[in-house]
């Protein structure tokens, strides 16, 4: 089944060709010009930007898969969760091509795409632990199966990212801040400059970054001007190790206490070196394996709405006419 996957969750406007084996195209138009000099995104200029986006990157992916229009079997189309103005964009987009052509529709979640992209790559048996670090999410989920997973915990407030993004802002790298401090980071060493982890009372497997960002604004406004330039690099290392360590330490707990073999690690911040370099070496010592998928698939992308798509249409679930956005959708 030839399945067009479509992707306008939050700033990226993204279409790819999946046959079911192979992605045979994977376009991306990034936002991140558009919203770096308001340090966040803006909704509204990102519903617009999706509206003048999606026809040429559905255009483009057709146009470098070889497929044409007429030979697509299947619509699916990330229905949530995300901003609700640019979900509407797509799953508009998608129900019209539906339509039109007489195809079938299917509404996924984001979440769930990130946390199942790493099939695309590799071959995993379940049951694995999906770990989903992005500028929006930090949970730990037990996946089953396509379609069955088990919530271990979440942050009690920013996510990963979302502290990587803060961060880097007040430090003024811009947005978004991650890969710029997975850069700086690499050239200092982490245990120069020491952040504080915070311990989550309650669920062993929650998460907490607030803190974190809070300790960084009151040594940057304590150390006054300068201090931020001159140690930006040591800033990044010691700020980033936090964040790593917090999540490696959940996610190899997780792990073990569920007799689970395998970890993956999805969403943006799995394209971090430094995390993916700890959790490895961390879960090895209890014979636990690391995977993660390679950065194009961490990142937003339709390839992973595709896939997920795709499954869902071979075993017969649609969306009807009537679908809508879900910007609050857990799985
Ligand atoms: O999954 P994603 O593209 O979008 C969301 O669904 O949020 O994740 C974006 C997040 C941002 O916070 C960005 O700073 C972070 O992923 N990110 C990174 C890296 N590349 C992207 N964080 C750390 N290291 C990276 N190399
Ligand atoms: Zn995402």
């Amino acid at each position: 089944m030839l399945v067009i996957g479509i992707e306008t969750s939050c700033d990226e406007t993204a279409a790819a060709v999946f046959d079911g084996r192979k992605v045979l195209s994977d376009i991306v138009s990034s936002q991140t010009d558009i919203h770096n000099k308001y340090g966040g995104i803006v909704p509204e200029l990102a519903s617009r930007r999706h509206i003048e986006m999606i026809l040429p990157v559905v255009d483009k992916a057709l146009g470098s898969s070889g497929v044409a229009l007429s030979e697509i079997e299947g619509v699916s189309v990330t229905q949530g969760p995300g901003l609700i103005g640019a979900l509407l964009v797509g799953v508009s987009f998608s129900k019209a091509l539906s339509y039109a052509k007489k195809l079938p529709l299917v509404g996924v979640n984001h979440i769930e795409g990130h946390i199942t992209a790493i099939l695309l790559e590799e071959e995993v048996t379940f049951p694995y632990l999906g770990l989903i670090v992005s500028g929006g999410h930090t949970s730990l989920y037990v996946v089953n199966g396509i379609g069955s997973y088990r919530h271990l915990g979440s942050t009690r407030d920013d996510a990963a990212g979302e502290a990587l993004d803060k961060g880097g802002k007040l430090l003024g790298l811009g947005y978004p801040a991650g890969a710029i401090i997975d850069r700086l980071a690499s050239e200092a060493d982490p245990k120069g400059m020491k952040f504080p982890r915070a311990v989550v009372h309650g669920s062993p497997y929650d998460f907490s970054f607030s803190g974190l960002k809070t300790f960084l604004v009151n040594l940057v406004h304590r150390e006054g001007k300068g201090f931020a330039e001159r140690n930006l690099k040591e800033i990044a290392a010691g700020y980033l190790e936090a964040v790593v360590d917090m999540l490696v330490e959940k996610t190899v707990k997780a792990a073990r206490e569920n007799n689970l073999a395998t970890i993956v690690i999805a969403g943006g911040v799995a394209a971090n070196s430094r995390l993916r370099r700890k959790m490895k070496e961390s879960a090895l010592e209890y014979g636990i394996k690391v995977l993660y998928p390679s950065i194009p698939l961490c990142t937003d992308n339709a390839s992973m709405i595709a896939h997920l798509g795709h499954r869902y249409l071979e075993m017969g679930k649609r969306s009807g006419f009537d679908m809508n956005g879900i910007p609050d959708w857990p799985i």
